[in-house]
């Protein structure tokens, strides 16, 4: 494995700074500033086996262990709308019980290790900029983004990006239950850095049938934890060199001929009743609490430009709506209403 490298931009501390208050005073009325949708909250287990192979066993992956944990499943947009009107979907995991130094210093105590992926395996926007631009521009259409994106990256870098936009926008006919889920951008691991993607592995003979009214995604969703466990395969891809697995260009895709994904544990989420007093207990806890990847142990420090200004985004955002404090997360066994 190569050795990899940050470009840290002088000057880019401020600058984030400034892009995270932006992103977060547009946001219209209470809640997320991203992702404020969910389909559901849930609970589950995430289990490290014991036989990690040695190159991927780093970090929480080091040795075996179980760990309770929350799950959020999620629509990338601003407001809430329709599971039909195409959008970024998300899964949020928060680890609990997990100690070691964390990397928001602050935060050194808290006992939560989360990740937060997409259905993209790659991150097209080349800046943290860009990224507020659009976010800013979306409410006005496409066209509107069109124009903003030829502004900033000229006619043909417009297109291109554009074009990756689209891919990354999930039109909500196949559940979220069966799907791939991505951290398109890099974490250490340990002394190495790597990706990781959530890979269902219990896929139904038949795909699940998804309605097309409103809450197609939702009801499908629900419907299956309510009948079955759920289970995702854990996988980690290792940074081989800057070329062919780049930290700052998350628009590259690590090939897994480059880098093949390794399992490296098991997110189990046992059948469970979203319905249920227990499940909308779950739900309000995870819409009050915070997921923010660099909630993280100092082994899995997010990487990146892209990655340094989501901290002080998720921050922000999460101070704007007087999330939970990090300090105070339980476990979900230790939950009690009221
Ligand atoms: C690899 C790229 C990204 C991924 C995988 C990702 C994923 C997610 C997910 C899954 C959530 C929902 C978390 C939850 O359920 O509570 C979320 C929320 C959010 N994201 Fe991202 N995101 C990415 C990039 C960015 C960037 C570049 C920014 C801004 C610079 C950003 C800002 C936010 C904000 C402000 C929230 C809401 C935070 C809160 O109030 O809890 N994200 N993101």
């Amino acid at each position: 494995m190569g050795t990899w490298q940050e470009k840290i931009a002088p000057g880019e501390e401020e600058l984030f700074e400034r892009l995270a208050r932006t992103l977060v005073e547009g946001r219209s009325g209470e809640g997320r500033t991203l992702h404020r949708y969910s389909q559901v909250g849930l609970e589950g287990r995430l289990v490290v086996p014991s036989g990690v192979a040695a190159t991927h066993a780093h970090g929480l992956f080091a040795k075996p262990a179980t760990y309770e944990c929350y799950v959020r499943f999620s629509s990338g947009a601003g407001k809430s709308q329709s599971d039909r009107t195409t959008d970024v979907r998300g899964v949020a995991v928060k680890v609990v019980g997990v100690p070691g130094e964390k990397v928001i210093a602050p935060l050194a105590a808290a006992q939560t290790q989360d990740f937060l992926a997409i259905l993209s395996s790659t991150f097209a926007i080349p800046d943290a900029e860009t990224f507020v631009g659009i976010v800013q521009a979306a409410p006005g259409g496409p066209l509107k983004i069109l124009r903003y994106l030829i502004g900033r990256v000229g006619f043909f870098g417009a297109l291109r990006l554009v074009g990756a936009l689209a891919k990354a926008q999930d039109k909500g006919k196949v559940s979220l239950a069966e799907r791939t889920f991505f951290a398109p951008l890099p974490i250490r691991w340990g002394d190495h850095a790597a990706k990781m993607r959530f890979r269902p592995v219990d896929l139904p003979a038949t795909p699940a049938v998804v309605a097309a009214g409103e809450r197609g995604l939702t009801e499908a969703l629900r419907a299956r934890v309510r009948s079955s466990p759920l289970t995702f395969a854990v996988e980690a891809q290792l940074f081989v060199d800057e070329q062919r697995t780049p930290i700052e260009d998350g628009a590259v895709e690590w090939l897994e001929s480059v880098s093949p994904f390794v399992e490296v544990a098991r997110l189990e989420i046992a059948a469970q009743d979203p319905e249920s007093a227990r499940g909308q207990l779950l739900q309000s806890t995870c819409e009050a609490m915070s997921f923010d990847p660099w909630h993280a142990l100092v082994e899995h420090r997010p990487l990146g430009s892209i990655m340094r200004a989501r901290n002080a985004a998720y921050r922000v955002s999460t101070a704007a709506r007087k999330a939970t404090s990090e300090l105070d997360v339980r476990p979900p066994s230790a939950l009690t209403a009221g």
